[in-house]
């Protein structure tokens, strides 16, 4: 558990915070945001801080951090491209990132690719359910038409967060499901 943050710690600072979408359990206090460059070492610590399991199912491979391509465009907010929202809490030293999430279209707007990961430690609170929900409205407010994503069949949490969000998923071979979803107007608010 983490004490609580001053009133304005949620508002505060000059990033493109997603003032509505602002994820809070009692005694918690969590904030979301598009990530921009000044995040990419937090970004990293991140990745670092996940237990081997977690960054293998996110990232498919046995990766200790992203290479820098990666970690650049995880950082270049550009809507009609990549998009990434970070979840942050805070901490002794301030705040950290405790979950990441983010569409790269591919291409633009006829669909895009989603992935999301939450620190081991914070998992099955509902923060992988609120960024892909936000992250869904964000792709939708850019013109995206379609969701997609490919996830390990044996990634029991994964698919059930998809399910439950509307995605039909498919068996394809070598161990991935992929999962898809219609994203139609009006967008979700
Ligand atoms: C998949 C992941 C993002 C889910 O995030 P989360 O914050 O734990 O998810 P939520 O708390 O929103 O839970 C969503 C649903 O999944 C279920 N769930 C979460 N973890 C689970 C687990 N280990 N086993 C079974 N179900 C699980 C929850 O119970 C919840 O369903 P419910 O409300 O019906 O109970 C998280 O487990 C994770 O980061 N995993 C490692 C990386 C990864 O797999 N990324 C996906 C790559 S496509």
């Amino acid at each position: 558990m983490v004490s609580l943050p001053s009133p304005d710690w949620n508002t505060g600072g000059s990033r493109t915070r997603c003032g509505c979408i602002g994820t809070e359990e009692p005694g918690i206090a969590l904030a979301m945001h598009v990530a921009d460059p000044r995040d990419a070492e937090r970004i990293q610590a991140l990745i670092r801080g996940l237990s081997m399991h977690s960054r293998y199912q996110r990232f498919f491979v046995p990766l200790h951090e992203l290479p820098p391509p990666l970690l650049a465009q995880f950082t270049s907010a550009d809507p009609v491209a990549t998009v990434t929202l970070l979840v942050e809490t805070p901490d002794h030293a301030g705040t950290k990132l405790i979950a990441m999430a983010q569409y790269v279209a591919a291409p633009f707007p006829e669909r895009c690719e989603i992935a999301v990961v939450v620190a081991d430690g914070w998992q099955r609170r509902g923060i992988g359910s609120r960024l892909l929900r936000t992250l869904k409205q964000l792709a939708c407010a850019a013109g995206v038409t379609r969701i997609e994503a490919d996830i390990l069949a044996d990634n029991g949490a994964m698919l059930k967060l998809a399910r439950r969000l509307g995605y039909s998923l498919t068996r394809l071979g070598g161990g991935i499901v992929h999962a898809s979803l219609a994203v139609e107007a009006p967008c979700p608010e």
